[in-house]
C-alpha cells in the first residue's frame, strides 16, 4: 500500500480495441473458443444484453414521462419500490422465462423463487438478479444499473427449486452488470477475464470497448456512507482513520467518492481502483447488501479483473447462502486495499 502515488489511480487502466466487435460476436467468439458447448450459456447473454437496451430506453427517458414516483408498495427487503423497479424486474423475467435455458429465476425485488411457467420447457441454468442497483437515485439523474449472476441447476430435471439458487458465489458461471450512466455499458464475466462493452444508442448495438479488464492493483479511493461511522465497529473506525491519515509518501489521505448506487460505486472502483464498502452497523451487523444480487456477481467481476471480494473477515465467494435475500459486509476492490481492510477488521492491525 505504501506504494501507492496519488496519480497512479487516475488513469484507468483500459485496453482499446481497434476493430469494431459487437456483444454478439464476442459471445460468439467465446462460445467457439469451447466446442463442447450447446451455445444456451451464449443465448442467456445474448438476452442480458436485449434485458439492458430494454431497461436502458425506459431509464433515460424516465425525467420525460410520468414514471417518477413511488408505487408505494415494499419489496421484502422493506424498502419502498419505485415504477422503474417493477419495470426492470418485469423486463428481466419477460425475457428469461421462455427461452428454454433457466429452471428457476430470483429477483431482489421477488419474495420467492421466480418458476418458470409450465407451458414453457426448463433448462439447466439459473438467473439472479437485481433488476435495479440504486434505484433512490433515480429521481435525481444519477446512474443506477441492473446485476446479474448465472449458475448452473443443481437439480437433476423438472422444476428448479430453492437448492439451486442458494449458492456458492464460487459456482457463479458467469456474472455482470448494466450500468445506466452517462452512456450505458455492460460489463461481463464468464470466468475467463472481463470484458465491458458500451451501448451505442443510434445503432442499438453494445460494442467492445473495454476488452480485458483488470484493475489497478491499488489506488487512492474509497467509498463508503460514512454517514453510518457511529454505528459503524471500531475495527472499521481505526480503518477509516487510517485511510484519512495524513502521509503523502504512501498516498495517504485518500479520497472519499460515495454515489449510493453500488454498481455505478463498484464500475469507478474497478476502473479507478480503491475500495468500495458496505460495511457491518451496530443497526445492521449482518450488512445491508444482499449476497446472491450483489456481493457474488459483483465479487465475480472484482476477481476476474484482478480485485478481491471480502466480508471483511472471508472471501465472499466462499459463502453458501442459506437465505435468498441474505445479506452480507461488504469490502471489494483492489487487491492492497482490500487486504488492508482485511488486517483491520480481522485485527492484524
Ligand atoms: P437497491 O436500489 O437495489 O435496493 O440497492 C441500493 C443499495 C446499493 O445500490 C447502495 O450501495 C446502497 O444501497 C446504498 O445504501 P445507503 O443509502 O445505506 O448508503
Ligand atoms: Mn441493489
Ligand atoms: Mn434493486
Amino acid at each position: 500500500m505504501s506504494s501507492v502515488s496519488k496519480t497512479a489511480s487516475k488513469t484507468p487502466i483500459v485496453t482499446r480495441p481497434n476493430e469494431i466487435v459487437t456483444i454478439e460476436r464476442h459471445i460468439l467468439d467465446q462460445q467457439a473458443a469451447h466446442p463442447e458447448a450447446r451455445g444456451d450459456l451464449s443465448k442467456l447473454l445474448y438476452d442480458i444484453a436485449l434485458t439492458g437496451k430494454l431497461i436502458a430506453r425506459e431509464v433515460n427517458k424516465a425525467g420525460l414521462v410520468d414514471i417518477l414516483g413511488e408505487t408505494g408498495v415494499t419489496n421484502v427487503q422493506g424498502e419502498t419500490v419505485q415504477k422503474l423497479d417493477d419495470f426492470a424486474n418485469e423486463c428481466f423475467v419477460k425475457t428469461f422465462d421462455h427461452g428454454g435455458q433457466l429452471c428457476v429465476m430470483g429477483s431482489e425485488e421477488v419474495d420467492d423463487p421466480i418458476q418458470i411457467p409450465s407451458k414453457f420447457e426448463c433448462g439447466d441454468y439459473v438467473l439472479l438478479f437485481d433488476p435495479l442497483d440504486g434505484s433512490s437515485n433515480i429521481d435525481v439523474n444519477v446512474s443506477v444499473g441492473s446485476i446479474w449472476s448465472i449458475y448452473r441447476r443443481k437439480t437433476e430435471s423438472g422444476p428448479g427449486t430453492l437448492e439451486d439458487l442458494l449458492r456458492c458465489g464460487a459456482e457463479q458461471v458467469a456474472a455482470g452488470y448494466v450500468v445506466y450512466g452517462s452512456s450505458t455499458m455492460l460489463v461481463y464475466t464468464t470466468g475467463e477475464g472481463v470484458s465491458g462493452f458500451t451501448l451505442d444508442p443510434s445503432i442499438g448495438e453494445f460494442l467492445l470497448s473495454h476488452p480485458d479488464m483488470q484493475m489497478p492493483k491499488a489506488g487512492t479511493v474509497y467509498s463508503l456512507n460514512e454517514g453510518y461511522r457511529n454505528l459503524f465497529f471500531d475495527s472499521t473506525v481505526r480503518y477509516l482513520e487510517h485511510l484519512q491519515t495524513n502521509d503523502p509518501d504512501s498516498g495517504r489521505p485518500h479520497s472519499a467518492r460515495y454515489i449510493g448506487s453500488m454498481v455505478a460505486d463498484v464500475h469507478r472502483t474497478l476502473l479507478y481502483g480503491g475500495i468500495f464498502m458496505y460495511p457491518a452497523t451496530k443497526k445492521a451487523p449482518g450488512g445491508k447488501l444482499r449476497l446472491m444480487y450483489e456481493a457474488n456477481p459483483m465479487g465475480m467481476i472484482m476477481e476476474q479483473a484482478g480485485g478481491m471480494a471480502s466480508t471483511g473477515k472471508e472471501r465472499i465467494l466462499d459463502i453458501q447462502a442459506t437465505e435468498l435475500h441474505q445479506r452480507i459486509p461488504l469490502y471489494m476492490g483492489s487487491e492492497e486495499n482490500v487486504k488492508l481492510a482485511v488486517e483491520f477488521e480481522t485485527g492484524v492491525r
